[in-house]
């Protein structure tokens, strides 16, 4: 399913929303910009209801970098969401990132994950990645971990990234995609042949929804 909102401010209440009225007890949640501006949100306007206590988070992908980082997703989604809604520390599932092999924080992750999730959030990168599944890379061709630890040779640095048998397991994937910049890579990915990592992800036995902003939208042929 696609839906496509007036703007970014619009794209994160419709994603508010769905978290709403979806009342999911595990989320996956995305780093990246987009995201950012829905956490918010739920921290502001939507904080009354949703049962927090109740509700595990865990990281679709993280960078290899300590907790503190300025790029760590878990910190900026700590600092948007986390720390203002209460929600237990216990809860908190985050990529032990701060471990000196991204192999081995990759290890630690999958330890604590589990096998279906409830709602994962994910992003879309302009070159067609989404969490750390970037092109070419190996971890497309997982088929039994459920997290991994790739390199990606265009950032120079491993990342710590839910595979595709985990994503895929989710009962309700939801794609946040703002920006002109995302435009031609959003029509390819909904429109073209299969070849970019966030084509890959077909749930198995759940749903699939892509919410974008009218500019990521513009070159789709049915706006
Ligand atoms: C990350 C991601 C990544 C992201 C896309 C889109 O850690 O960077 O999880 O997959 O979702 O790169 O990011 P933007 O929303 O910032 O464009």
């Amino acid at each position: 399913m696609i839906r496509v909102f007036e703007n970014s401010r619009e794209l994160a209440r419709g994603a508010a929303e769905h978290f709403v009225a979806l009342a999911p007890l595990t989320v996956a949640l995305s780093g990246g910009s987009t995201p950012k501006v829905l956490y918010q949100l739920l921290a502001d306007q939507f904080q009354t209801q949703l049962p927090w206590p109740r509700i595990q988070f865990f990281w679709s992908d993280e960078r290899h970098v300590p907790p503190d980082h300025p790029d760590s997703n878990y910190r900026m989604a700590h600092e948007a969401l986390l720390s203002r809604v209460p929600v237990p520390e216990s809860n908190v599932h985050r990529v032990r990132s701060e471990n000196p092999t991204a192999q081995e924080a990759a290890d630690e992750y999958e330890k604590v994950m589990v096998p279906r999730l409830d709602l994962i959030l994910l992003g879309l990168g302009t070159d067609g990645h989404t969490a750390s599944i970037f092109p070419g890379s190996e971890v497309l061709h997982e088929t039994k971990r459920l997290v991994a630890a790739p390199w990606v040779e265009k950032l120079n640095t491993y990342r710590i990234t839910m595979t595709l048998p985990l994503l895929n397991n989710g009962a309700s994937i939801l794609f946040l995609v703002s920006g002109a910049e995302k435009a031609q890579i959003v029509k390819e990915v909904l429109e073209g042949p299969k070849k970019y990592p966030a084509q890959f992800v077909q749930p198995t036995n759940g749903e699939l929804i892509w919410m974008l902003d009218k500019e990521a939208a513009s070159q789709l042929s049915h706006g």
